[in-house]
């Protein structure tokens, strides 16, 4: 009798021991990616709360991401973009190998007036494993969106493809390769994207500074030590900065007030001055600051870092007294609001609910604590469905234990509300919203870009190991397919 519920107890044992073997062994083989797959093939779609596509027009209508293509029109500037291996020296005199374009890092600044035609043809030298370019911030059409195995192939070496848009939004962006992008960027394929207003008024100094580390060197541009640029008492300057590293840089800027002008391209409404607030600018985030030369020195570092930065002064001066880290600017707050219908919209045509978090589990075969959206790990994360048209509103909400810069590609976002608490300050524009640990926010945009367009994080390792999802507007496809013989690997 005794031996017999000693069996049945062993045998039982026995079965979870396989029940567990067998789903552990099923989740690792579910896991796994094939060698080649589409974007959207894994994604649940997600409608926001909103009845899935009806096909109001009677038919199934697919539109191809591929001819989601920009105008063919002669263009106003004409550019062309090598993509070469280069040894690059920086103002120090190191010099560092690098992924570059045109030899330059950071590559060739563009500038081009608003509304311009822009066409760039990006060429292929010697980059083994592929590159493509994404405009960072700028809302092209999906077709010039640079992302490869979503909008495009990999331009593979000896190949080249060109873009073409209108520059219709007035600001700072960047520019970056979108192919193994958590590599390429970090070692220079990026550059400074500025789009002035058609006319600039001539006294001032409009200087881009796209900031990034090399061996643990904060570089501002080219500058690794503290170079001083002369500018005379008087100009008024916009410092366009442009974080292009993967994490959180704190700035601070001392030696005159400023104001903040602008954040990911987007004016701010009524700016006023600060004196001593420190400036937080996540992964791919960017700030354009506004202030009249002084007579003494103006100098913008980061915070707590090694190498001190840009200095700006009129000539001999020396660098401003760096003053102990004020409270970190908070656009929450700063300027005056504008009524916007997007703010005030009562309902919204589409919700939706993004939850960053972490789960024990199997990323492509890889066992370990992954980043999660909604519970569940690339490529089933959730993937968002719109219209058109449509008003649309995301909560996102961050519960990971990290800090994680969102951004979504070809729209930004207003924000609605932190926390629950509403914005009070001018209306707040990303295309990079910095979600620290703990913290919530609401945001809304208008969809009215079709594409398929990455929305992911820019700390781009984190977007490498799946923090990663895509919009969809519904009844647009994409022909283009991660790995394979075409060498796709966006992130
Ligand atoms: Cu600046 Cu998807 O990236
Ligand atoms: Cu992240």
């Amino acid at each position: 009798m005794r031996r017999l519920a000693v069996r049945s107890l062993v045998a039982l044992a026995v079965l979870l021991a396989l029940a567990a073997a067998g789903w552990l062994v099923k989740s690792w083989y579910d896991s796994r990616l094939p060698g080649t797959y589409s974007v959207m093939q894994f994604g649940k779609p997600d409608y926001g709360g909103a009845p899935p596509e009806l096909h109001a027009h009677g038919e199934h209508f697919r539109l191809s991401v591929a001819d989601l293509k920009g105008s063919g029109e002669t263009p106003d500037l004409d550019v062309t973009l090598t993509a070469q291996k280069a040894k690059v020296r920086l103002d120090s005199g190191k010099t560092i190998d690098a992924l570059t374009f045109d030899g330059h890092v950071p590559a060739p600044e563009i500038r081009v007036k608003q509304h311009q035609l822009v066409r760039v043809t990006l060429v292929n030298r010697d980059i083994a494993k592929g590159v493509s370019i994404h405009w960072h911030g700028v809302d092209v059409p999906n077709a010039e969106d640079g992302v490869a195995g979503v909008t495009q192939q990999a331009v593979m070496p000896g190949q080249r493809y060109t873009y073409r848009f209108r520059a219709d939004q007035r600001g700072t962006f960047w520019y970056h390769s979108h192919q193994f992008s958590s590599d390429q960027v970090k070692r220079g394929l990026y550059g400074a994207f500025v789009i002035e207003p058609p006319r600039r008024p001539a006294s001032t100094l409009d200087l881009a500074v796209p900031v990034h580390t090399w061996g643990g060197r904060q570089v501002f541009g080219t500058s690794d030590d503290a170079t001083t640029r002369t500018i005379p008492p008087g100009t008024t300057v916009r410092l366009r900065l442009i974080n292009t590293d993967d994490l959180v840089r704190t700035f601070e800027l001392s030696g005159v007030p400023f104001e903040v002008l602008a954040i990911d391209g987007s004016d701010l409404n009524r700016p006023t001055p600060l004196r001593d607030r420190t400036l937080e600018l996540g992964a791919g985030a960017r700030y354009d600051l506004g202030f009249r030369m002084p007579k003494t020195a103006v100098t913008i570092g980061i915070v707590g870092a090694k190498t001190p930065g840009l200095v700006l002064g009129p000539s001999g001066a020396a660098p401003a007294p760096p003053h102990p880290p004020g409270p970190i600017f908070d656009p929450a707050t700063y300027g005056s609001p504008v009524a916007s219908a997007l703010a005030a919209a009562a309902r919204y045509d589409r919700s939706f609910r993004i939850d960053i978090g972490r789960k024990l589990g199997f990323l492509n075969g890889r066992p370990g604590y992954h980043w999660s959206i909604n519970g569940r790990l690339f490529p089933h994360t959730p993937m968002l469905v719109v219209r058109k048209g449509e008003l649309v509103r995301i909560t996102i909400a961050n519960h990971s234990g990290a800090v994680h810069p969102m951004h979504l590609h070809g729209h930004h976002f207003l924000v609605l509300t932190r926390d629950g608490k509403p914005v009070t300050g001018t209306p707040w524009r990303v295309d990079i919203l910095n979600v620290r640990s703990g913290e919530s926010y609401e945001v809304a945009f208008r969809a009215n870009n079709p594409g398929v367009w990455m929305f992911h994080c820019h700390n781009l390792p984190h977007a490498a190991d799946g923090l990663m999802t895509h919009l969809v507007y519904d009844g647009v496809t994409t022909p283009f397919r991660v790995g394979g013989h075409a060498h796709n690997h966006p992130e």
